[in-house]
């Protein structure tokens, strides 16, 4: 997982729309994110259709169920050949220990197993949320940094966080475990709807593991060139 390109969010409606895009690219080995919009739309052929065209995936489904549930779900996945995948980290250690557990029952003999991660707190959670909905009191980068290091005991390899939150993450966890981290925006980009937002040369100095990296790609008026440079930020090369 380290020195990955930039991951690109694919969320798109549809495979069609998804290879319209996809189809801009020529050289490039692309790592991409396939998340529940896409993937609950075009099932897992979708999934082996990428990987045709060589694409590496990170299958953001965010599993968040009871430990038999999710270890049967994650048996399932392991045989799709992605090679990273998700759930919540609030499900609990015992959850994570079992997806753990059904995704290695689950990969096919000779094949690498796909890396595991956790949600800590989704970028839409905010510190009045935790508190007044969710009735818990301590600060959210308090539950993160938390979360975080459970997760690790459970034999995870990393978390889905905020740049912003990695070096509070690393000071409580070894180093080699990944940080995947959305909310990466150019500096001259619209922030959309991501409230803590990071540039890729910001994450790269904060020691993330990997960039997720949806509209400054998708939504731009030429996504090609739009990877390159945020490629090139993240790699610190020059364009
Ligand atoms: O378009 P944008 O770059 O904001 O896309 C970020 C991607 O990362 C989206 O697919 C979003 O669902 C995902 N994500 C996120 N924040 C999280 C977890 C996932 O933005 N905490």
């Amino acid at each position: 997982m380290k020195h990955t390109p930039p991951i690109i969010a694919l969320d798109f409606a549809s495979a069609q729309e998804t290879y319209a895009f996809l189809d801009r690219f020529q050289e490039e080995e692309l790592f991409v994110k396939v998340g529940m919009e896409l993937f609950y739309q075009e099932g897992p052929a979708i999934l082996e259709k990428l990987q045709e065209r060589g694409c590496r995936i990170f299958l953001d489904l965010k599993c968040h169920d009871i430990p038999t549930t999710v270890y049967k779900a994650m048996k399932r996945l392991a045989g799709f050949g992605v090679s990273l995948v998700n759930v919540h980290a609030a499900g609990g250690k015992q959850m994570m220990e079992s997806a753990l557990e059904g995704l290695e029952a689950g990969t096919p003999a000779g094949q690498k197993r796909p890396s595991l991660i956790a949600v800590t707190q989704l970028t839409s959670t905010s510190s009045e949320m935790l508190q007044h909905e969710l009735l818990i009191e301590r600060p959210l980068l308090d539950t993160v940094v938390h979360y975080s290091r459970l997760a690790e005991e459970s034999g995870l390899d990393g978390v889905v966080c905020s740049v912003h939150e990695a070096e509070h993450i690393y000071r409580a966890v070894s180093l080699d475990f990944l940080t995947v981290t959305p909310g990466i925006r150019m500096a001259d980009d619209k922030n959309n709807d991501q409230v803590r937002v990071a540039t890729p040369s910001y994450a790269r100095e904060k020691g993330v593991s990997a960039i997720v990296v949806g509209r400054s790609i998708t939504q731009a008026e030429d996504p090609v060139s739009a990877y390159r440079r945020i490629g090139h930020e993240w790699e610190g090369t020059k364009a």
